[in-house]
């Protein structure tokens, strides 16, 4: 044997936990956890060992992505959960956070009506009520298999807080990318920046408070967190900070089971995630306006292809802005959105020579790009019992606060609804009267857990962070496998590109297309928007587009295919 990788194999071998980047799908017989934290995976992957179902193991992969990836994984936070279970049962659990009772439709803006700049997204006000605990509770109550407590499932992420894990190099850099933000709260400089000292990659972060929150929540169940000391904590730090969430509000929380929607796409079933997001609708439309096209015929990023989705992406994004919001609050028309001949009237006017203008329809606002700030894992099985779970805390690090003594951030969700009608959010989202503030209503969201079945059998476990752009990177994802054929990992790696009707351009990954593809598109009079660099970080993860840890079941031999994305430095498939 070549003495380099001798070396490297007894490298490996003194290193068990070392992440090992593999880029053909992780191929298992039995279960499988794909997420942005390879630790995180690992947790759920054993709780599958122990004779856990999928529900229990995205319990625990949840809480331990709060433990090893602070930018997203939370306790703070809220998000949805997409199940279908091994008996043909389809639901999801929505746990998105609501506003405050003190919160109301014009509390960002001044006295001369203009958006306060930073208030929905730094800070106190910025928070909606939490509902990743009572999301992720009310998933193991109902949907775990019984065989795990409560308590077991939260304590290897205990377990990992109080001991420490090893600082990778991407923690690092997301830390210290983020000193401005955490830096302005002195329980997150102390927790996250220890105290202006940042972790660097191989240092041992622990996070004893965080490890005390979750012996606490082991004990007193998702009530504590609601009711208990932790309530209390939160509601004392915001009441202290000028903050909107009280303890009421955080005792009337409640995470909520609905239906799913679903839909078809050339044969396969979709099942994915309706009000308070608007992902499901928008996902289903826009699969609605493609599958009357031949698209695997025109080509992986031809000129044709990166139009006709484009156009169809327009459509759906006005659609998103003009009608949707939390139906439990306002009239969504989702069953005209979803209907067959309203779906093929949204391309009457498609020319597949000139791109739409969406100026005619509403003025453009300042556009502004999205990197990893949520977070998407897919769980499967033994039985084909899949779980989908997409949660955040919005930004990158949420609203920056940590909860003095409790060791978790929180959430700046409130800034996903429409802070002024036709002023775009930190997204560049422009939004409508729907999606107005209002007492304990839930901000629209994109955040799409999506699982699509064949032959009435789970096939694919997808979805990802990215706030609007989600929605797109779900819909490349599937149409990658589907239309294009290619196998899970590349579907996921392959370069993305997102257009969200306002503004009015195409935005891509680097490699996205060649240089005469993008004058052919040019030519059909499409813009295009460069992706926002981030500093501190290498050039390509600064124009990602989303992460979309992915499960891919083989329909020929069952086999589970784990695809963790390229683009995310921690993440990791593990199965078994
Ligand atoms: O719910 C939403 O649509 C957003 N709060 C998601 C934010 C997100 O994906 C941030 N990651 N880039």
């Amino acid at each position: 044997m070549h003495r380099r990788h001798f070396l490297a194999l007894i490298g490996l071998a003194l290193l068990p936990h070392i992440a090992l980047a593999q880029r053909a799908p992780v191929e298992a017989e039995h279960g499988m956890v794909v997420s942005a934290s390879q630790l995180a995976s690992q947790i759920g992957t054993d709780i599958l060992k122990r004779g856990g179902n999928a529900a229990d193991a995205a319990v625990a992969t949840g809480i331990a992505l709060a433990v090893t990836y602070p930018r997203a994984g939370n306790l703070g936070g809220g998000g949805f959960a997409t199940l279908r279970l091994a008996d043909g049962r389809a639901t999801t659990i929505d746990f998105r956070e609501t506003a405050p009772a003190a919160a109301s439709r014009d509390m960002y803006l001044d006295a001369q009506g203009q958006v306060i700049q930073g208030q929905s997204t730094v800070g106190y006000k910025a928070s909606g009520v939490p509902g990743t605990v009572a999301g992720l509770a009310l998933l193991h109550r109902k949907y775990g298999s019984g065989k795990l407590s409560w308590t077991e499932l939260l304590e290897p992420a205990r377990r990992l807080a109080e001991q420490g894990f090893t600082v990778s190099t991407a923690l690092a850099r997301d830390l210290r990318s983020s000193e401005r933000l955490l830096g302005r709260f002195p329980e997150s400089r102390r927790v996250f920046l220890r105290d202006g000292k940042p972790y660097n990659a191989g240092e041992t972060f622990k996070q004893p408070d965080l490890a005390k929150t979750l012996q606490r929540l082991q004990k007193g169940g998702a009530a504590e967190f609601y009711t208990g000391e932790t309530a209390k904590l939160l509601a004392a730090d915001m009441a202290t900070n000028g903050g909107t969430i009280k303890l009421a509000d955080l005792a009337a929380y409640r995470a909520v089971e609905r239906a799913p929607i679903t839909g078809k796409y050339r044969g396969h079933d979709i099942i994915t995630m309706g009000s308070p997001s608007s992902g499901g609708v928008a996902l289903l439309q826009m699969l609605g306006m493609l599958e009357t096209r031949d698209v695997g015929s025109l080509g992986f990023h031809s000129a044709a292809q990166i139009h006709l989705f484009a156009e169809v992406m327009r459509r759906a994004f006005r659609d998103r802005a003009m009608f949707m919001g939390d139906a439990d609050f306002v009239q969504v028309p989702t069953e005209k959105l979803l209907d067959k001949a309203y779906i093929a009237g949204l391309m009457k006017d498609f020319d597949p020579n000139r791109a739409t203008s969406s100026d005619a329809l509403k003025p453009a606002p300042a556009p502004r790009a999205e990197s990893r700030q949520t977070t998407h894992f897919s769980v499967v099985d033994a039985a084909g019992n899949a779980v989908a779970i997409t949660y955040t805390l919005n930004g990158l690090y949420g609203n920056g606060v940590t909860v003095p003594g409790a060791g978790f951030l929180l959430n700046n969700e409130m800034d996903d609804f429409t802070s002024k009608v036709g002023v775009a959010n930190d997204y560049g989202l422009i939004q409508g009267e729907a999606n107005a503030i209002a007492p304990g209503k839930r901000p629209l969201s994109s955040m799409s857990p999506t699982i699509v079945l064949k032959d009435g059998k789970p096939f694919l476990i997808t979805g990802s962070p990215g706030g609007p752009t989600i929605i797109n990177t779900v819909l490349q994802v599937i149409t990658n496998v589907i239309d294009f054929e290619m196998n899970v990992t590349r579907a996921v790696d392959a370069p993305r590109f997102h257009h969200q009707w306002q503004p009015d351009t195409i935005r891509y990954e680097p490699y996205f297309a060649s240089a005469d593809t993008i004058a052919l598109l040019a030519a059909k009079g499409h813009r295009f928007g460069q992706r926002r660099i981030y500093q501190n970080v290498p050039e390509d993860e600064g124009r990602n587009q989303g992460d979309a840890e992915t499960i891919m079941i083989d329909p020929r031999n069952g086999l589970r295919l784990g695809a963790s994305d390229v683009r995310s430095a921690d993440a990791g498939a593990v199965g078994f």
